[in-house]
């Protein structure tokens, strides 16, 4: 069963037709908050909203290991993580939708792994290609299917927040290879393959990343949210398509 991880601007999949939300409690705490079951086109799909479903948890905040957790228990088989990000490259412009292929990882002090504490045996996961490549080509060919352009591949660079970069900032990781930022992908990629569970982002640009484009003099969020409506609403296209095939 897929399951969903909706990010800002996505707190809610309108077009999953609810049975039932479930509390899950895990060993690692609570997750962000209850888990949504229900049908999208006639097949079932899980969805959790990372931010809580009134967008009141930090990215910092996020209990990602209790989501992944209550996720896994409840029989995800797949996870799609969709979340809002900075865009970097210069080709990418607000309202791109992208299906990244890597990771750089600069959050710090993120509960980050399942393997730690008393009894667990030192464990080095594989993490070289991040993203699930089947699922991303999934993700590819739903899209195509309804006429939504994604861009496949960019390197997702992962910053702590919760407040935005420098421009300095902006231009290292630029020179670091990436190509979008936002602050919630890290830890959730590496907590969903420990947990041997295929995940692939779906990442909608929001802006242009701090000191690029529109963002030249400073990043204002008011002018994001028309956006990310009309983004998101076309991500649930393409999850609607994804679940159906
Ligand atoms: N930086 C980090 N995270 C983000 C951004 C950004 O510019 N936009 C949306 N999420």
């Amino acid at each position: 069963m897929l399951a969903i991880i909706g990010g800002s601007g996505l707190t809610q999949l309108a077009n999953l037709d609810i049975s039932h939300r479930e509390i899950v409690r895990t060993p690692y705490g609570e997750p962000s908050g209850p888990v949504t079951f229900g049908n999208i086109c006639g097949q079932p799909a899980m969805f959790v909203a990372r931010h809580g479903y009134g967008h009141t948890i930090p990215p910092h905040e996020v209990n990602y290991r209790a989501n992944l957790w209550a996720l896994w228990s409840k029989k995800a088989t797949a996870i799609v993580s969709v979340a809002s990000v900075g865009g970097i490259r210069g080709d990418l412009a607000p309202g791109d939708i992208v299906v990244p292929h890597q990771i750089i990882d600069y959050t710090w002090g993120r509960r980050s792994t399942f393997h730690e504490g008393d009894g667990c045996t030192v464990t080095h996961v594989d993490f070289t290609h991040p993203y699930d490549e089947l699922l991303r080509n999934q993700i590819l060919t739903a899209a195509s299917m309804i006429g939504e352009e994604v861009r496949m591949g960019g390197v997702y660079a992962a910053t702590q927040g919760p407040r935005l970069e420098t421009a300095a900032e902006i231009n290292r990781m630029e020179r670091d290879g990436a190509d979008l930022v936002g602050m919630t992908g890290m830890p959730e990629a590496v907590l969903a393959r420990e947990l041997d569970l295929p995940y692939a982002a779906i990442n909608v640009v929001a802006n242009y990343a701090a000191g690029r484009g529109e963002s030249r003099d400073g990043i204002h969020f008011e002018s994001i949210e028309d956006v990310l409506q009309n983004a998101m609403g076309r991500v649930r296209g393409i999850i609607e398509q994804l679940v159906a095939n």
